[in-house]
């Protein structure tokens, strides 16, 4: 059998990770700006995170969620502790896409309205009512034209509210910095503004932090830098360091029922066991701090290279802006230079999504090799 060929490939077979670094078949290390995708927060083969899932499943991997797994219980009191929404109910499921797919059916459920704001340039994952709020033709299919979305921009309040007032709306969803799309935020003023027009006529404001999310951005999550508390909240990435995992956090206000969610896999021992080693290795190894200590870092020294247009995002979700497609950039970074970044729907942008682990002098490397690779 051969394989479903959707992925076009960098021809690199990484074998081994340690902290920020990946080695290939032949021994060649990289320095991992990417995090394959935002997903290692903690370094990659952290100890902690080996020893709990090595622990764990010599224990018990998996059982059903028709029986009692304290360590569901667990992982939602840590989280909560740590990220400040403890005013919160946990939904443990798989992926980012099931997070969100989850939000908007609990969106609908409790309105019972259809209809969903969501914004240009938005990525939210593949399945039906996630893909339909992503703001691209390609990945959607016919079957997926049936759900009801209007695009706005960011930042257009009054475009939201002359939506919103039409009555219909079931849900406003919205990334705390676009990830995919290219590092596009909407402004505090926005976020505030959304937040109580959501609040007013009663529609339910999801915020996607799945890949913000987790201490990226320098808060716990990213919509915290905006002092807003939205009615949904949806993580995954970050959450286990690579083990699958997604969460859906819902306020209080939204009443559960039985049957109303379920998942054969979600918060199974296993994954459990992955996201609660994460958050004591972020809190224990106070790795929110070094976000933003590096960040301050990558910001001053940034401005050393020359061809920068423009600097986007907060924390270790940046995009680094250029006047030229950066295709043939991040190749040289990789083959040349031996280090991972990432791209996005905005060609002239470099994404990078270290682990938060990363340190000053690693971030030095890849400011070097820019300017050499630039010079
Ligand atoms: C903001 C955002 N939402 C949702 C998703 C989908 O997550 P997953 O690929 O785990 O389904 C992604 C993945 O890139 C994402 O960046």
């Amino acid at each position: 059998m051969e394989l479903f060929d959707v992925y076009p490939l960098y021809d690199v077979t990484p074998v081994k990770a340690k902290g920020a670094y990946v080695w290939d078949e032949n021994g060649t290390k990289y320095l991992d700006l990417y995090g394959g995708h935002g997903v290692i927060s903690i370094g990659h083969t952290h100890p902690e995170y080996i020893k709990s899932i090595s622990k764990q499943l010599s224990k018990i991997g998996f059982y059903s969620n028709s029986i009692q797994n304290p360590l569901q219980q667990e992982l939602a009191e840590k989280l909560g502790r740590i990220s400040g929404c403890e005013k919160y109910n946990l939904f443990l499921c798989n992926s980012g896409a099931e997070a969100n797919e989850n939000a908007l059916k609990l969106a609908s459920f409790v309105t019972g309205k259809s209809r969903v704001i969501s914004f240009k340039n938005a990525f939210h994952g593949r399945t039906s009512a996630a893909v339909a709020v992503t703001d691209n033709k390609n990945i959607n299919a016919p079957i997926n034209l049936q759900q009801e979305v209007t695009f706005l921009p960011l930042n257009a309040i009054e475009l939201v509210i002359q939506e919103i007032n039409k009555g219909d709306v079931a849900a406003v969803i919205i990334e705390a910095i676009q990830g995919v799309g290219g590092l596009d935020e909407g402004t505090t003023e926005f976020f505030q503004q959304l937040q109580k027009i959501c609040q007013e006529k009663e529609v339910l404001l999801i915020l996607d932090e799945i890949q913000s999310g987790y201490g990226r951005s320098g808060r716990f999550f990213a919509f915290q830098h905006h002092d807003i508390q939205p009615d949904i909240i949806t993580t995954a990435k970050g959450m286990a360091n690579g083990f699958p995992i997604g969460g859906v956090l819902i306020s209080k206000k939204i009443k559960a029922k039985y049957g109303m969610l379920g998942t054969t896999f979600g918060g199974n021992h296993l994954a459990c066991a992955a996201a609660i080693s994460v958050v004591d290795v972020i809190k224990n190894e106070n790795l929110i701090k070094n976000v933003n200590s590096v960040y301050n870092y990558f910001l001053e020294e940034i401005k050393s290279v020359s061809k920068v247009k423009k600097v986007k995002g907060k924390g270790l979700m940046l995009g680094i802006e250029f006047d030229f497609e950066v295709g043939e950039l991040r190749k040289k970074l990789i083959f040349e230079k031996h280090i991972f970044t990432g791209g996005s729907n905005n060609k002239n942008l470099l994404r990078i999504l270290p682990p938060l682990t990363i340190n000053k002098e690693q971030i030095a490397v890849f400011i070097n090799a820019l300017k050499e690779l630039l010079a």
